[in-house]
């Protein structure tokens, strides 16, 4: 039955950038699913706190702290996930930063500093967990994309290069391992309440002309995440690869 296919009972599920934002609720939305999930961000008392409302939940939670511009860590995370869990089938590739400054200002440290987490850090987050999932016979990849995957907005240039990149990198995946039965998808929210978007919300007049362009007229909650995570993660979508679902109060088609 159709609603059964939303189901993720004995899937595990990693959700890097857990630890708040958007990533919070989407581990949520899944544990709400019936998945296990392993949370991962570099702040372990804010990823503890996720742990214990996804144990509140009914389903075992796994903190792993790691710094995902390190290689290293990323390795020891995806194996210590499939050690504890004894398999992976869901990766939400969802850390990521913003810096803003006029482009002819941006330093090497500040491009550096965006890539090194927002499309790197994706990229081996990604290769890693789909070495498991080879071995399994399959599994869900959804990056965070955003509106900037199609866009361009001022003084935001590695973060729109970023996620530009990560926008091709789900379509290059997508078709890459389709033969391994992965799919690779990405969420690109819209304009959501969350410390990345703090500044934003803050100044009136920026707030307003986006709020102009948001068909539905309200700024998005994290919760609202929770619905397009769980499609993209479980069998439902199965015949889903590749794609980029906008999930931005009809931004996009204004
Ligand atoms: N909010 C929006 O409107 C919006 C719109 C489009 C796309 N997005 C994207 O959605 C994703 C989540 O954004 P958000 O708004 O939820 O931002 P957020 O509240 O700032 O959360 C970012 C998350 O990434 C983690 N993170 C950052 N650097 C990391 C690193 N080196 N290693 C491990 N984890 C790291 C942070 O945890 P620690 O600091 O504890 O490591 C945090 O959990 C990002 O990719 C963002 O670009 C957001």
């Amino acid at each position: 039955m159709i609603l059964d296919d939303f189901r993720l009972d004995g899937k595990a599920a990693i959700v890097t950038g857990a630890s708040r934002g958007l990533g919070r609720a989407m581990a949520l939305g899944l544990a709400e699913a019936s998945a296990d999930v392993a949370v991962v961000a570099r702040n372990k008392e804010l990823l503890d706190v996720v742990a214990a409302e996804i144990a509140g939940l009914g389903r075992r939670a796994l903190v792993v702290p790691a710094d995902l511009t390190n290689l290293d860590e990323i390795n020891a995370m995806v194996q210590r996930v499939k050690d504890e869990f004894g398999r992976i089938d869901i990766l939400i590739n969802n850390a990521g930063l913003i810096n803003r400054a006029p482009a002819e200002e941006y330093t090497p440290e500040m491009w550096d500093e965006i890539m090194a987490i927002n499309i790197r850090g994706a990229f081996f987050c990604a290769q890693a967990v789909a070495k498991v999932m080879i071995e399994q016979g399959g599994g869900k990849i959804i990056n965070t994309a955003s509106l900037l995957s199609a866009i361009g907005v001022p003084l935001i240039a590695a973060y729109t290069a970023s996620k530009g990149g990560i926008g091709q990198l789900t379509k290059s995946l997508a078709v890459e391992w389709a033969k391994y039965s992965i799919n690779v998808n990405a969420i690109a929210p819209g304009y959501f309440r969350t410390d990345v978007t703090e500044a934003l919300q803050k100044d009136k007049e920026r707030s307003a002309r986006i709020m102009a362009r948001v068909a539905v007229k309200r700024w998005g909650d994290p919760d609202d995440l929770k619905g397009a995570a769980v499609f993209l993660a479980s069998k439902a979508s199965d015949y889903v690869t590749g794609h980029l679902l906008f999930v931005d109060g009809g931004w996009m088609a204004g």
